[in-house]
This record gives C-alpha cells, sequence and structure tokens, in this order.
C-alpha cells in the first residue's frame, strides 16, 4: 500500500491537531496530502500561531479545497487513507451524506468507498441527536470516530502532552509508530494507588490529631 496520507484541517477548534500530525508525520516515510477548508484557514490564524503558509509547507502536497480534479479526488489513486483533524459538523455533514461539495470532503467519501482508514476528529460539544445520528452514520459508512477528548491517566502536563495523547491515537490506528505519549502501564498502579491511600490516611491521622488538642 502506498505510504501516502491525506489530512484534511476544517475549521473546528483544535487545528492545532491537524498541524501536529503534519509536524510528527515529517521524516517518517509518509507522503502527507493536504487540504484545509477556508474555515480551517481562519482558525489557523485565530488558534495558533502558524502562518497558513508554514502549515502548508509541512505537507509534500497540497490542494486547493475547490480544485474537484485533483489525484485525491479519486479512487485509483492510492492511501493509506485520511485524518480530518479536527472535524467540523459541517464536514462530518458532508462526509455522511455524501455531499462532496468541496475537494476535503470528496477525499474522505473517497477513501470510505474504497474501504480505506478515515480518522474523524470530530470537536463539537454539547452534542444534539442531529449531531449523534452523523457521527453513527459516518461510523456505519467505516469511518473511525476519533473525537480529541483528553485523557488523563498519564498525567499530562502540558497543552503539547494533551495534543499528543489525541494524535498519537490517530497514529495507533493507522498504524504509524510513534511514542508521543506514556501508554497505559497498570505495574506503576498499586505504587500508586498505596501512596494515595498513605496520604489519605495521613490526612485522616493528623485530622484526628488536630481535632484532639
Ligand atoms: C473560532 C471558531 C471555532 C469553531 N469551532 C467549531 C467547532 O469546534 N466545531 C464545529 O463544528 N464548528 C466550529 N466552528 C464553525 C466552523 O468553522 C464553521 O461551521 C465552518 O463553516 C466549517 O466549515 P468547514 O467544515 O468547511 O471547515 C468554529 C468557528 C470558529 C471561528
Amino acid at each position: 500500500m502506498a505510504k501516502r496520507l491525506i489530512v484534511g484541517i476544517a475549521g473546528a477548534s483544535g487545528v492545532i491537531y491537524g498541524v501536529r500530525m503534519l509536524e510528527v508525520l515529517k521524516n517518517r516515510g509518509i507522503e502527507t496530502h493536504l487540504i484545509i477548508s477556508e474555515a480551517g484557514k481562519i482558525n489557523i490564524r485565530i488558534e495558533t500561531d502558524y502562518d497558513v503558509d508554514d502549515v502548508l509547507a509541512m505537507a509534500d502536497v497540497t490542494y486547493n479545497n475547490k480544485d474537484i480534479v485533483a489525484s485525491v479526488a479519486s479512487g485509483s489513486f492510492l492511501t493509506m487513507g485520511m485524518v480530518v483533524a479536527p472535524c467540523t459538523v459541517k464536514t462530518l455533514s458532508g462526509i455522511a451524506n455524501s455531499y462532496n461539495e468541496n475537494l476535503l470532503i470528496r477525499a474522505a467519501d473517497v477513501q470510505l468507498k474504497e474501504k480505506r482508514k478515515v480518522a474523524l476528529l470530530f470537536r463539537e460539544t454539547p452534542l444534539h441527536t442531529g449531531h449523534l445520528r452523523l457521527l453513527t452514520q459516518a461510523a456505519d459508512m467505516g469511518a473511525h470516530i476519533i473525537p480529541p477528548v483528553p485523557a488523563f491517566y498519564h498525567h499530562p502536563k502540558t497543552i503539547d502532552d494533551i495534543i499528543n495523547q489525541s494524535v498519537g491515537k490517530v497514529l495507533d490506528y493507522m498504524g504509524i509508530e510513534h511514542d508521543l505519549f506514556k501508554r497505559w502501564d497498570n505495574s506503576e498502579l498499586d505504587k500508586r494507588m498505596n501512596q494515595t491511600t498513605t496520604s489519605k490516611n495521613e490526612k485522616i491521622q493528623n485530622e484526628k490529631v488536630v481535632a484532639m488538642k
């Protein structure tokens, strides 16, 4: 299978996920093909310190979202699949309904029809039942819904740690090796639980001592 990955950046909050994906994929022997929606470009300016041109320069190949004759609009162009990071309600709706009004949505639709991997880092909150139905529809068609929801068991210290965890989950799904986050290791669990219990017990003991005084 061709080592080409399509990356779509739509205009949801969290465009940094798509940017980080491109940064991580550099020098990993994977050819990145990037499509940024107009709203995605606006949000790169709003939410990050990157210029849109800097982000475009991170990819091996870039496309205009209106370019419906681009290579990635055809199933004959072989890829590993596509990541939409982040994915808006609008883009999710386009994908779930095969309403291929732009290249980003068309490329995702093509990956699904070819039974390739499609990861949607869908971001919106709260969700009404219309959103939930669209998510189910896209999942039924083969998309993998990977909302960028942070985990805390790896004890993130920075925003970067949180971003890397979500990006790492997508790379796991795509079968791309990485060391972006510390994986769950239950061998440390006993130590941590004992520590927590001990400190709780100590606190209770101290409170008793204070109360007795
Ligand atoms: C700062 C900002 C944050 C936004 N965050 C979200 C979001 O988290 N989820 C979402 O679905 N739309 C969000 N939007 C709205 C989308 O950008 C808008 O619906 C746009 O038309 C989506 O177009 P696209 O899917 O082609 O990128 C946001 C817009 C702005 C300006």
